[in-house]
């Protein structure tokens, strides 16, 4: 039986008193209100840490790992994500796309969407806006999970306006029923063991990893990728699921 949930936060936003980090902080609370347990977060800032641009190599398809990550703060983002049950990505909507910040964030994780890394954890995305361009927002960080392999537990979309008006309590308070909904759904997957409903988007990039690993380790044998999708045994499940099924019963986080 879990004890706490440990949950990794990365608010793509410059902006220090972040309307977006500010929800998630509320999210937060609410899990650990609605599952009565302990709840370590681990959360980076777009305005605290230091994740330089990809400069577009590609070595970390082939090697499996990002020389950047020995200059910058990713090394330690990527343990801690490693270690989480549950991902929540946030981000402000700029121009109906994520920010420049988040997309920097995402471009360093990037090759672990190849091999669905992160696999069975509970995932929540988080967007803001003036007014317009959610659904963009919400949908490409709803698909960068679906790769990542990251279950979908919740969306929180929110016309924001600006922190200022965030600050006010109400519009905290309005929110209330949305954050509980997906805070709800954090504990029936991690605290009850129903796991949610797999995406048709997560069952369709098993397969073509699998098909297209299946092609490649014909004449390849050297990139990480293929191996790492072997290391794990993925080339041995006819679909997600079953895969799933299998990293559920086993992984620390999610027991
Ligand atoms: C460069 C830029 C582009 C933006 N584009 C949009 C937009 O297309 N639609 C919208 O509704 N709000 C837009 N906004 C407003 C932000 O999405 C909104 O203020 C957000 O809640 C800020 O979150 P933060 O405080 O976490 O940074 C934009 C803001 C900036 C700075």
């Amino acid at each position: 039986m879990k004890d706490k949930i440990k949950i990794f936060a990365y608010v793509g936003s410059c902006n220090v008193n972040s309307t977006t980090g500010i929800i998630m902080r509320e999210l937060v609370r609410c899990i650990q209100d609605e599952t009565g347990l302990e709840v370590v977060m681990t959360e980076f800032c777009g305005s605290k840490c230091d994740i330089k641009e990809c400069v577009g190599c590609t070595q970390c398809f082939v090697a499996g790992k990002c020389a950047l990550d020995c200059k910058d703060d990713m090394s330690e983002i990527r343990k801690r994500m490693l270690e989480a049950d549950c991902i929540i990505l946030g981000s402000p909507v700029y121009f109906h796309a994520v920010s420049g910040n988040m997309k920097k964030f995402m471009d360093r994780i990037s090759y672990w969407t190849h091999t669905m890394e992160l696999m069975g954890k509970a995932g929540i995305t988080v967007a803001t806006s003036g007014g317009n361009g959610l659904k963009y927002v919400s949908d490409y960080l709803r698909k960068f999970m679906d790769y990542l392999g990251v279950l979908d537990v919740g969306t929180i979309e929110t016309a924001a306006f600006n922190k200022q008006y965030m600050i006010n309590e109400k519009t905290l308070d309005k929110m209330q029923p949305m954050l509980h909904n997906c805070a709800k759904a954090v504990k029936d997957y991690l605290v009850d063991g129903h796991i949610p409903a797999v995406s048709r988007m997560q069952k369709d990039v098993f397969l073509m990893y699998k098909k297209r690993y299946e092609e490649l380790k014909e004449y390849i044998d050297d990139v990480d990728e293929i191996r790492r999708w072997y290391d794990r045994g993925f080339n041995e499940y006819d679909c997600f699921e079953d895969a799933l099924r299998a990293i559920y019963k086993t992984a620390p986080s999610l027991n």
